[in-house]
């Protein structure tokens, strides 16, 4: 199967399995339901779940029902994209190429929306099948670590948004973007290993690669948050600057940024040496993460 192929299947796989955890519309209270539906199914790229199971694949043959373990990525995702949208931190209208989901169902609604994908993110981890209880608490464990405050998406979110305005410092930003975006795909990879059966070799080897592909998606964001459009990117383009977000264009320049991203996917592919053609498809993913356009 060709890359494209790949993607198209296993972005469909993980689709179906949201689309059977999220309540229906029609399910009481509806307007909750409507919201969660409307950021969830707005066409996100699927990295993280993607990456979670290309880990899985690398680790093992049978990786049933690892499209499950993988929503949960993603609705931790989309509930930090509705709450990164909301008017008290980025303050953004557009996202996923539509309104952002407080425009349209206003912020309390939005803001509960984002609690409710939260809190649906560990429930599904709970109810996990063909998963010993054992490997189910690991991963409600690495999925909490991830996003939490210490070295997690929230505490990335919290200095990203205290670092408004301040001087653009290298130490500042990497503890921004190794928190904010690089511990979920990081994440994303381990809980995809763990899933599927990892010794701690390989989960090792694949934490260092999920570490480097987490650090080059953040640059690929800043850098495309400067050169692209807001209708390619389907979300507003030169939030960053206009903000004085410390980003790494902002501390480094385009160029040099660009040229970070690529040492950090040399260093992805280096950390899969010894998984040979089974990690082609985590290699390919990651070229695809530092080469996107949007
Ligand atoms: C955007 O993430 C927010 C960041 C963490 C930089 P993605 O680029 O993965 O967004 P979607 O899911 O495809 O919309
Ligand atoms: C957000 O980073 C990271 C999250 C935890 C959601 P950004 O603020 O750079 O994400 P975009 O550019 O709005 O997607
Ligand atoms: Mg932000
Ligand atoms: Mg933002
Ligand atoms: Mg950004």
């Amino acid at each position: 199967m060709n890359l494209g192929d790949y993607i198209a299947f296993q972005q469909k796989r993980v689709d179906a399995a949201l689309g059977r955890w999220v309540p229906e519309e029609a399910q009481d209270p509806s307007l909750i339901h409507k919201a969660m539906r409307y950021s969830l199914f707005a066409g996100g790229k699927r990295v993280r779940p993607l990456l979670a199971i290309a880990a899985a694949e690398a680790v093992s043959e049978s990786t049933d029902s690892v499209e499950n373990a993988a929503c949960a990525l993603e609705l931790i995702h989309t509930y930090s994209l509705i709450h990164d949208d909301l008017p008290a931190l980025d303050n953004d209208d557009l996202r996923r190429g539509r309104p952002t989901c407080h425009k349209v169902f206003g912020d309390a609604m939005a803001i509960l929306a984002g609690d409710a994908l939260l809190t649906l993110a560990f429930e599904v981890l709970a109810k996990l099948h063909g998963v010993d209880a054992q490997r189910r608490i690991q991963l409600v464990a690495e999925l909490a670590t991830a996003s939490g405050t210490v070295g997690g998406m929230i505490g990335g979110q919290v200095n990203d948004i205290q670092g408004e305005g301040q001087p653009p410092t290298a130490a500042l930003l990497d503890s921004i973007h190794r928190a904010k975006t690089g511990a979920l795909l990081r994440a994303s990879v381990r809980m995809g290993a763990i899933y599927a059966g990892a010794g701690e070799a390989k989960l090792a080897a694949l934490t260092d690669f999920g570490e480097h592909v987490g650090l080059a998606f953040q640059i690929v964001d800043d850098v495309l948050d400067v050169e692209q459009s807001s209708e390619a990117l389907g979300k507003t383009a030169g939030k960053d600057a206009q903000q004085q977000k410390i980003t790494f264009p902002a501390v480094y320049g385009l160029e040099t940024s660009r040229a970070m991203a690529e040492q950090e996917r040399s260093a992805a592919h280096a950390a899969l040496a010894d998984f040979g053609e089974r990690a082609d498809r985590l290699k390919q993913l990651a070229d695809l993460i530092i080469q996107r356009t949007a």
